[in-house]
Formats: C-alpha cells, structure tokens, sequence
C-alpha cells in the first residue's frame, strides 16, 4: 500500500513542527553524519535528523544487542526536549543490502544479480520481510535499499548490486522489494530508500561514479523506468548518485531531481545525497552545497565535515543564495516521511518489540536464504548429463572459493570491502560444508593436488572472484580511462583501486585454471562452481568443465548449491546478463549486434 502522503494528520503535524522550528533546527534534520564522527550529545546540540553507518561501521562487538545500545543513545539525545530543542526522533540509516550483512550472525542472502536470475518477484518480497526484521532487531529503521540499477557494463564493481542489465526485470522486483521493506508501514516496517538516481549503471566503461550519456529518452527507458513503481510502492526515500548524466552530476541536477523525480514522477519522501556526495560538484565546498541544496537534495550523507556542512548551509539562507522557502521543502519532506513510518509514536530502540528479536539470523530466514540460492544458481553447461550428481559418489572438492562464506558473501558484508574465509560469516554455511553434509564421502582439497582418479569419481571446484565493493570492483583496462571519464564531467571525479585490468578469469585469478588443469589431466570430470558478483570471460575454464554453474555472490546459505548439484531440487535460474565471449565485448539484450556466448534468459535445466 503506497505511503498515504496525503494524510491530512500528517500534514497538520508536519506544519505544527515546522512553524515551531529554528533554522539551526531545520539544517540540523537535513544533516546525516556518520556514527564515527558524531556523539549523541552532538545529535542533541546540533539537532541532528539522522546517523548512518557506513559499509563495515559496526558498534561493540556487532551483535544485535550493541547496534540497539548504540540506536537508543542517540534516538534518546534527539529526543531530550528543552526549551530550544524539538523532540523530533532520529533516523539511523544502514546498507542492508543483501540482508542485515554488516551484523554478525546476520542472514545473508544472495546478492542482487543472483535473485534476478531467479526471475521471482514474489521471493524478492519475502526477502524484503526478512531483511526489515533483521534491521528492526538492531533498533535501525532505514535501510538504503533496494538499488535499483541497470548495470550495462559487467566492468563495473556494483554490477552484483543489480539485478539485471534489463531495466523489465528490475522494473518487476522495485515494487515488491519495497513492500517487502516497507510492510504497509506496520510494526514489521522499515524504511526503504531507491538508488540511486539516475543512470548509475550506465557509466562509460562501467566506471564507478563515473559519466552516462545518454539522450532522456535512453535515460528514462533504461534507469528511470525502475523508480515508477518503486514510488507507485510508496518508497519513503530516494538516494541520488554519484554519476554524472551529460557531464553534469547528478547531485547538482535540478532537471533529474526536481522536475523528474519530484515533479513528473510525483516522489513525496525525500532524497538523500550518497557518502560526501556534495563534495565532487564543485572545488568549492560552500558553492557545491548551494547547488546540490537547490537541486533538491533534502538530506546530505556528510560522513565527517558535518559541522562545516551545517555552517555553510546556514550563511547560504542568511545570504540568500539558498531560499528558505527550499529549506522547508525539504523539512517537512524529511518530517513527512517521519511522521509517515510512525516514527514519532514509536518507543526508544530499546523497548521496541522487533528489538533483539531471535528472529535474527534464525533458521526461517535461513531456509528462505538458501530457497533464493538455489533460485538464483544458471546451469551453462552439462556434458552427458554429469550433473545431478550421486550423493554416493567419490567426490573431490576444490578451489579457491569453496570453503570461503566470506567470498560467497561478496561486498557489503561484515566489511565494506567484504571479508575472505569462514570467521566472519557466523551459523552459516560454505558450499564445501553444503556438500558434505549431503555427501560425507567427500573430500576437500583446495589446490586440487589430492586428486586421484583412483579414489575420485568427480570434482566440484569453485572459483571465482574474491569480494569487493564499489569502484574497488571495477575492471579498468587502462587510467587513460579515468582522465577521458573526469574530461566529460564538470567537477571532481573519484576513483578507488580497481580489481583488475581485465574480465579474463585466467588473468585476474589464475590458480583457478591450474586447480582445475590438476584434477582433469587425470581424467576426473569437473563441476565448475563460479563465485563472483558478474559474468566472466571463462572460456579456458569452460574448456577444462564437464558441467558449469554460475552461483554469483550467495550469501550465507552455501548448502543451497548442494541442493541442486545433488538433484534434490532442479536448476531455475536463467541469465539476467548476457555473458560475454571476450573481454572487449558489453553485450546486452537489445544491442543491435548481440552474440554472447550465453544469451540474456539462458539456462539448463535437468528436467524438461
Ligand atoms: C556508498 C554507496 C551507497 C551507500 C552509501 C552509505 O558510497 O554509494 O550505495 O548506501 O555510501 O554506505
């Protein structure tokens, strides 16, 4: 059910609070700092509307119980009324992207481009339910999800994050991942945020933050098509992206923020900048902020010169260069879209009913977790039927990836970057422990060097990419690249370390050929398991496979790969990205010239 903005209690208290409040107060709401460089004394003095935990930002011990102490410290100093300070409650913010990832023991679900494979909306919802009841058990009631990208070069590090190089697909699961999220706005609700906007997959190169260019008509076809039914859905927030649209940044767009988004897509909650996302309009500081403020950005992820911030936005009112008539646009969205989740009628973090709920991390969500990996497993390859596989047989299992949650995890888990190995990634389980269980003849060996075809009927290996996030994702042939991209954009660009020069496998990680190379010259068949967060150029190993499943990012629940390799339930995903034949080829349903080497929809299955 869409958010009823036009509520007519809302507005009445949306107007009684704003009317009662100072400027310093209203600058206060738009202001996001994150945990790290802000007290909740500081929330109390400077009137602070939200705190955000960036990716890996964890308090205590990152348990369920020390994110609740931390989310009530400062929704108690938001709400310590005295004469000049408004009890207007505080939001936390979050990337539970994937599930509640950055939490210890927290369910992990498979990344996004995995369950566009599945081609479920209806599992997407049930995902949403779980995830926002995960949150709400850490006392967080905004997560900055679903991302709605179309990521149309595999280059880039976020591709993982979509769901799909076809804007149809994500277009179908926007709705239902906020509804999941949102849960009409009940006790089960949390906040969900759309992102982020617009054309974020669409860069040249697939380079991170970098320029889209594209006509409107391209633009709103291929990136804005998405965010229609994510507002129909009622989505209280929206974040804007660091991409450039036509050389100009999104976060200084008043055309894409003001007069599409709000205007022509009617959006009422309110949009949030991404992490210093001012900082790249301008050299500037104070002139970036005026600009983004007037662009129509309502809320600014200031990780830590949020003073400055806050100081700057303040001489603009005085000055005049930003309308105060633009301040309260966006305080009362921000208090709308508060007022709206129940947010004000809520009890402290620490005494809310989904707070330290056992629900987290429990075996439901699990189950449900592992449903969606083997939804989301693509079988590309089955000589002579080697797959379902025999639980009885003499199984050898290998590679780099194997016996890795962290790496079945992939980015945004735990750690910003993700982590490698199993330590990170409690109660869950690695593909290597999935088959096992369901095979205890099995026997692991990670370089593949105990292979004997004496003792081994077959091998499973798994390979694939280790995590990442972000541009620290991207594939960047060469840094020529970085100055063409900042030579189209008016202001800064920034670029993180790229993973590697190349989507060729066998150069970015070639152990895994040699893994495999071991175990076939001695003529056991391989099942080829890939780990990683886009398609890959994988043709030597393909070579080198009897059977080949891409598995994407996981998650937690790596028996859901075992499931399916032994039969007990059969292969249902289908490509929701074309997978290339070379490194140098983009390929993506409805190019004029396509040859892939897997089409966009492709998929084997055991049965009919
Ligand atoms: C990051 C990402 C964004 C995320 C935000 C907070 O830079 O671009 O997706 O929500 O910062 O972690």
């Amino acid at each position: 059910m869409p958010a009823n903005f036009k509520n007519e209690d809302t507005d009445v208290k949306v107007e009684s609070l704003l009317s009662a409040m100072s400027l310093d107060q209203k600058i206060g709401q738009m202001t996001q700092p994150e945990r790290l460089s802000i007290t909740p004394e500081e929330v109390r003095t400077f009137h602070i509307g939200s705190v955000l935990s960036g990716g890996g930002s964890c308090p205590g011990d990152n348990y369920p119980a020390d994110w609740v102490d931390m989310n009530d410290a400062y929704w108690m100093a938001s709400m310590t009324a005295s004469d000049e300070q408004l009890a207007i409650p505080l939001l936390y913010g979050v990337d539970a992207i994937h599930g509640h990832a950055n939490v210890l023991g927290a369910t992990v679900f498979p990344h996004n481009i995995g369950l566009g494979a599945s081609d479920d909306p209806e599992l997407i919802e049930r995902i949403g339910r779980a995830t926002a009841r995960e949150v709400l058990a850490t006392g967080v009631d905004w997560t900055f999800a679903p991302t709605l990208a179309v990521a149309r070069n595999d280059q880039w590090g976020r591709t993982y994050e979509s769901f799909s190089e076809d804007p149809s697909i994500v277009t179908r699961y926007a709705d239902r991942m906020v509804n999941g999220l949102q849960a009409d706005l009940g006790e089960e609700a949390v906040i969900a945020c759309a992102k982020h906007w617009v054309g974020d997959g669409g860069t040249l190169n697939g380079m991170d933050q970098g320029e889209t260019k594209l006509s409107f008509e391209e633009m709103e076809r291929l990136h804005i098509a998405p965010y229609v039914p994510a507002i129909k859905a009622g989505v209280l927030t929206v974040m804007v992206s660091f991409n450039s649209w036509n050389g100009d940044k999104c976060h200084g767009h008043n055309q894409l923020v003001t007069d599409v988004l709000k205007g022509r897509l009617g959006f009422e909650g309110f949009v949030i900048s991404d992490w210093d996302g001012v900082d790249y309009l301008a050299e500037d500081y104070s002139e970036a902020i005026a600009l983004s403020v007037n662009a129509g950005v309502d809320m600014f992820m200031v990780s830590v010169e949020w003073r400055t911030f806050i100081e700057h936005l303040k001489k603009h009112v005085v000055d005049g260069t930003v309308p105060i008539e633009r301040i309260n646009d966006a305080v009362r969205r921000i208090l709308r879209v508060k007022v709206q989740f129940g947010l004000f009628d809520k009890p402290r973090p620490a005494q809310r009913s989904g707070s330290n709920s056992p629900c987290f991390g429990a075996r439901e969500h699990r189950e449900l977790a592992r449903e969606a990996v083997r939804k989301s497993l693509v079988l590309l390859k089955n000589e002579q039927g080697l797959l379902p596989l025999s639980k009885q047989s003499r199984i050898l299992v290998a590679g780099r990836n194997a016996d890795n949650r962290g790496a079945q995890c992939g980015g945004f888990t735990v750690e910003w970057q993700g982590t490698v190995g199993n330590t990170a990634i409690e109660d869950g389980t690695s593909i290597w422990e999935g088959i096992s269980s369901a095979a205890p003849a099995a026997e692991l060996s990670i370089d593949g060097r105990a292979a004997d075809a004496e003792r081994h009927d077959v091998a499973i290996v798994v390979i694939g990419e280790n995590p990442y996030a972000e541009g620290m994702g991207d594939i960047r042939s060469s840094d020529d690249l970085i100055v063409e991209a900042g030579s189209m954009i008016k202001g800064k660009i920034k670029v993180l370390e790229a993973y590697g020069s190349t989507l060729e496998l066998a150069r970015l990680h070639p152990q895994d050929l040699e893994t495999m190379a071991t175990i076939s010259r001695q003529g056991i068949p391989v099942v080829c398991v890939l780990v990683s967060g886009r398609p890959l150029v994988v043709n030597a190993e393909l070579a080198r496979s009897r059977a080949f499943v891409a598995a994407w990012l996981p998650g937690s629940e790596g028996d859901g790969v075992s499931d399916v390799l032994f039969g007990d339930f059969d292969f249902q995903g289908r490509l929701s990205f074309s997978w290339p034949k070379h490194g140098e080829q983009h390929p993506n349903i409805g190019d004029p010239v396509y040859d892939p080497l897997f089409e966009y929809g492709y998929g084997l299955r055991y049965g009919p």
